[in-house]
């Protein structure tokens, strides 16, 4: 999408394609939003009866299309539902709004032009439509030969406040965020025959200097040469050699330093420990974490909060081969731990731990790590909810409030001491897999033990959000989400603020 412009004039009088207003389920039939009024006026009052003979009732995801036949500018009004909203002004309610937006952006691909006349009352939800926007209006066709039906390309946002400058102010973060959580996604919807680990660090570096970010690269001779055991053993099977990307934002005054850290596998085969063709086939999502990373630091370059923050995006190819890490081989990490590597397919928490290790070299004040890092995540929270993990239970609680605030579905998951029994090595300092019962848990405890001596950190495991399997919704297209963009920006925010 091109461009989204303020208008604080009626939606009626605009030379659009459509005029979008929103509907919530009411107890008896829809009920228009805030903003609907002067359409409304257009129809002479008589848009909800018109709506409720079409068959809206107003639940989340419901697009309705109203010819307008003269009665305004535009030729056609779109209803979209919220659901029985939330309380206004809580996440809950922004979260519905900006899953509205996102529907009717979908709903008017192939179209040129729209206004959206959905309820702005705050800055906050004037960001939370215009994120739901941009998200929805999300296509990938790079790939596709025929002419692809274009995504929706100029958005009017009106409004009686939106020219306001704390308006303004939330729109302009929320097209930074917008923005980078489509890069996330192209980035995990590329095919990993062109996304591999050279070609995903390039364009990191390439991105990362245009932002004005500091941009350090290392390739498969120094990360050889500097011990990082864990990137080269499940890199080594590959053709395509691993990249650790260190990407650096510095703004002058910052108080607070925040590492992110991204597991960056750009194809997951399981290597030796082969996967079943099933389970493999959606595995270029296994460097959604790095995408997630690597594009919310672009997007806080541009927001420019005054807290210095430093990405680690650990990238290798795991593949099965003559050259392959074997199970029972043992590695040594960056920092010199040894594992004892049990299962090949095991690789997320490989790459995460020398990056982990290396990260405590900047003397973080807070980690928060992302990798699609276990299938027992997905089976314990299923496809729409990330895990968080962390080793300080109130960190865990303000990432989580973090992520509700952002329109993210995450939820805290204990790092149980007992279980890191399952990890031990008879040969070893630690095995990589222990048994099946706690994956998610037991790939937590194993982050932990990389985790720098004193260092608050938080873990999010990304396994289901990721990628989405099904039928799009809201914003949320098929393929790649960019889940975590948002929640690793907000949390920046909330350090900058002092409230994290
Ligand atoms: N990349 C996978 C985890 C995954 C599963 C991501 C489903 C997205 C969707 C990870 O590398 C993996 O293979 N984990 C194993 C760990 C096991 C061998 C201990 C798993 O979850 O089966
Ligand atoms: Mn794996
Ligand atoms: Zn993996």
């Amino acid at each position: 999408m091109s461009a989204i412009t303020l208008s604080s004039a009626s939606p009626t009088g605009l030379k659009v394609d459509a005029v979008v207003i929103g509907i919530a389920s009411g107890d008896d039939g829809p009920a228009l939003l805030a903003g609907a009024e002067p359409v409304d006026k257009a129809f002479k009052g008589t848009l909800t009866e018109t709506l409720r003979q079409l068959g809206a009732s107003g639940k989340a995801d419901e697009v309705i299309k109203v010819p307008a036949l003269g009665k305004m500018k535009a030729p056609v009004v779109v209803a979209v539902g919220v659901g029985s909203s939330a309380a206004d002004g809580t996440p809950a309610h922004r979260e519905a709004i900006r899953r509205a937006a996102g529907a009717a952006a979908r709903a008017l691909s192939g179209t040129k032009s729209a206004a959206f006349a959905l309820p702005v009352g705050s800055a906050e939800d004037a960001a939370a439509v215009v994120e739901g926007v941009l998200l929805g209006a999300y296509s990938f066709d790079a790939y596709k030969s025929g002419d692809a039906t274009p995504p929706l390309e100029a958005v009017t946002l009106v409004g009686a406040g939106v020219k306001a400058k704390a308006v303004k102010d939330a729109v302009t973060r929320a097209e930074a965020v917008g923005t980078a959580v489509n890069r996330a996604r192209d980035w995990v919807n590329m095919p990993p025959r062109d996304l591999f680990p050279k070609a995903f660090a390039d364009t990191s570096t390439k991105l990362g200097k245009a932002a004005k970010l500091n941009v350090e690269v290392l390739d498969e001779k120094s990360l050889a040469k500097g011990g990082y055991g864990g990137l080269i053993g499940v890199g080594q099977g590959s053709a395509n050699p691993p990249r650790l990307v260190r990407l650096s934002y510095r703004p002058t005054r910052a108080k607070k330093h925040v590492v992110l850290v991204g597991k960056g596998i750009t194809f997951d085969s399981g290597g030796l420990s082969l996967k079943p063709s099933d389970s493999m086939a959606t595995m270029k999502c296994d460097m959604g974490g790095a995408a997630a990373v690597v594009a919310a630091t672009l997007a806080i370059a541009e927001i420019a909060p005054k807290v210095a923050v430093t990405a680690y995006a650990a990238m290798a190819e795991n593949m099965p081969s003559g050259d392959a890490q074997r199970p029972s081989d043992v590695i040594t990490m960056y920092g010199g731990k040894t594992v004892e590597v049990l299962n090949t397919d095991a690789e997320g928490r490989l790459v995460l731990a020398d990056a982990l290790v290396r990260s405590g070299e900047d003397e973080p004040d807070l980690i928060v790590d992302v990798a699609t890092l276990t299938g027992a995540a997905v089976v314990a929270l299923g496809p729409r909810v990330s895990g968080i993990m962390s080793n300080d239970d109130d960190l865990s609680e303000r990432v989580h409030d973090a992520a509700e605030r952002a329109g993210e579905q995450m939820w805290p998951l204990p790092l149980p001491p007992e279980l890191r029994e399952k990890l031990d090595s008879a040969v070893a300092d630690i095995a990589n897999i222990g048994d099946r019962n706690g994956g998610a848990l037991q790939a937590g405890l194993f982050l932990k033990e990389f985790v720098p001596e004193g260092v608050p950190w938080a873990h999010l495991d990304i396994a289901g959000p990721a990628f989405n399997d099904s039928a799009p919704y809201g914003y949320t297209p098929k393929g790649g989400t960019g889940t975590a963009v948002r929640t690793l920006v907000q949390i920046v925010d909330d350090v900058a603020e002092g409230r994290l």
